[in-house]
């Protein structure tokens, strides 16, 4: 096959939800779809689903929280259909953000009882910076909820998408019936754990034939009815072009647990979600059709096996054709690599693989060589954008607690902040390091992790920070200035960038005024 078609053949998409809405259920019918696992009953499939999530940490079997984001891939109507799962949690926010630097759309999915939820806000607001295509999935209609139209005022208003409803529930809960599918004209009757067949679906191309009345009853045909009408009244048809410059999100209802409307979402996405897209690096544009392959690490993941301090870097391939056992070159470290095991998920199974194309993920062995937003390429020198660190939101010190092992401890603060678990600034006046972390958990991540797998101790030390921001000016004196005049707030993170931490809100204002010719910026991409 060309690289053309194999492109064409790809989607890698992400699910982004707040914890509890679905999104481990609906994976997990999208990977039954696929046939990448067998499940029949969904009892059993909620046994599957601690499996079919990666559960590669101890950690995340402690505290019964994804910590791990996986990759799955499966086969569907001819297409290769890259799942990048996503942290629900909101600790662990910054890894869901890198994983949607490497997907091309995405789905959301909204508990129909809950509507718009914190994270979810928080990560379609994410994609929506970048543009991404998204479509959203409505789930658990099986329950009493929200009414469909104070859903989609709510994708509105809360999300700043605009909806465009492809399917329509008919009731809910008790009374839930089953969809319509506004674009295809045809209805499903829903029957719980019900596994759906072709058989279900019921063709009423005109919505005023009257066996709509016998199929679901004359007083649900006729909300029905007046419910499609005022849609079509409100709501704009679906368009292609909108949906692909993430300016129209299609909307679908559905029960992930019955496998309920699962598939007529999955259809749409297949027919409609975009292929592999361009990639931006600081120096150009990469096209995926490009036939020199280049791609780059957003996230690295520790420890498959707690023995062995082995990580595995996860590459998403931007262009050309990846090779196994071919050397590639590493940009920052300036030196060729070569790779013997590639990996590939399916499900909870990997394998190795000998070629992989645009917008595939493969997992790299890595004992090191690999920091997040690092690029490989054919001896090109790229650096992709956005794949920016965000100012933590909690800070401390951290203190080794014992002093036979201070190597230990080094190595793995440093290997940890590589993988991104949290960030690391080093205080310019007493040397001090302070972490910094998007929520507390991580703390405790940091800490069982430097034991277990470093055999290093630490201990925490409140700071009162309020926010770390990285500074620039476009005059190096102005630098300087801060510099003597503020040294107590500075300090440089991993990369030996300049980072001012603020005490609070309105320290950070007096800074700003005092020194009007710094820049502060609140990522680290700027
Ligand atoms: P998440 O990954 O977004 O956190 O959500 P997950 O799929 O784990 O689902 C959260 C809970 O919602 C699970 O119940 C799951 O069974 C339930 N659920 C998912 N889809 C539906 C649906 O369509 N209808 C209904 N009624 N429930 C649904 P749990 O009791 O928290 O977990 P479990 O014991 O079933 O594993």
């Amino acid at each position: 096959m060309s690289l053309q078609a194999e492109i064409e053949k790809r989607k890698t998409f992400g699910i982004i939800s707040h914890p509890d809405a679905g999104k481990t259920t609906l994976t997990e019918k999208l990977l039954l779809f696929g046939g990448a696992i067998q499940v029949a009953g969904a009892v059993k499939s909620n046994k599957i689903k601690k499996s079919a999530t990666s559960d590669f940490m101890e950690i995340e079997r402690q505290r019964g929280i994804s910590v791990a984001t996986s990759v799955m891939a499966f086969e569907y109507r001819q297409k290769k259909i890259n799942i990048l799962d996503t942290p629900g949690h909101k600790d662990f926010a910054e890894d869901t953000y890198r994983t949607l630097t490497a997907v091309d759309s995405a789905i959301v999915v909204i508990d129909v009882a809950k509507g718009v939820e914190a994270q979810t806000e928080k990560l379609v607001g994410v994609c929506r910076t970048r543009s991404t295509p998204m479509i959203v999935f409505i789930n658990k209609m099986d329950r009493e909820g929200l009414d469909g139209f104070d859903l989609l005022d709510e994708i509105e208003t809360k999300l700043g998408m605009k909806a465009c409803p492809l399917t329509w529930p008919i009731g809910m809960g008790q009374r839930f019936q089953g969809v319509y599918n506004i674009y295809k004209g045809n209805i499903r009757l829903f029957s719980a754990h019900g596994k759906q067949t072709l058989d279900d679906t019921i063709e009423i191309t005109d919505l005023s034939d009257p066996s709509l009345d016998e199929l679901i009853g004359e007083a649900a045909a006729k909300e029905l009815r007046e419910e499609i009408e005022t849609i079509q009244e409100i709501y704009p048809p679906f368009d292609q072009e909108a949906y692909e410059l993430g300016m129209l999100n299609p909307v679908f209802f559905g029960s992930a647990i019955n496998n309920f409307g699962v598939k007529e979402m999955l259809d749409c996405f297949v027919d409609i979600a975009p292929a592999p897209l361009a990639r931006h690096t600081e120096e150009r544009e990469i096209e995926p059709d490009e036939n020199k392959f280049t791609a780059f690490v957003f996230k690295i993941h520790a420890n498959m096996d707690p023995n062995h301090r082995s990580r595995i870097a996860f590459l998403r391939i931007c262009s050309g054709i990846f090779m196994r056992n071919t050397n590639y070159y590493h940009v920052r470290n300036q030196k060729k690599m070569k790779f013997s095991s590639p990996t590939m998920f399916m499900a909870s199974k990997k394998d190795i693989v000998e070629t992989a194309y645009p917008g595939d993920i493969i997992g790299l062995t890595d004992s090191g060589n690999f920091k997040i937003g690092d690029a490989l390429t054919e001896g090109e020198t790229l650096h992709f954008k956005g794949i920016p660190a965000f100012s933590p939101e909690q800070f401390r010190y951290i203190n080794n607690a014992d002093p036979m092992k201070s190597k230990q401890l080094y190595k793995g603060i440093d290997q940890l902040m590589d993988e991104g678990v949290a960030q690391v600034f080093t205080k310019l006046d007493t040397n001090r390091k302070i972490i910094g972390t998007v929520g507390a958990l991580q703390f405790d991540v940091i800490q069982y992790r430097l034991e277990h797998e470093y055999g290093a101790k630490c201990t925490y030390e409140p700071v009162p920070m309020h926010k770390a921001c990285w500074v620039s000016a476009d005059d190096p004196s102005a630098l300087t200035e801060l510099k003597s005049r503020r040294k107590k707030n500075l300090a440089v993170d991993k990369d030996d960038k300049l980072v001012y931490l603020a005490e609070s809100a309105w320290t950070l204002k007096m800074a700003e005024d005092n020194h009007p010719d710094v820049k502060f910026h609140t990522s680290s991409e700027f």
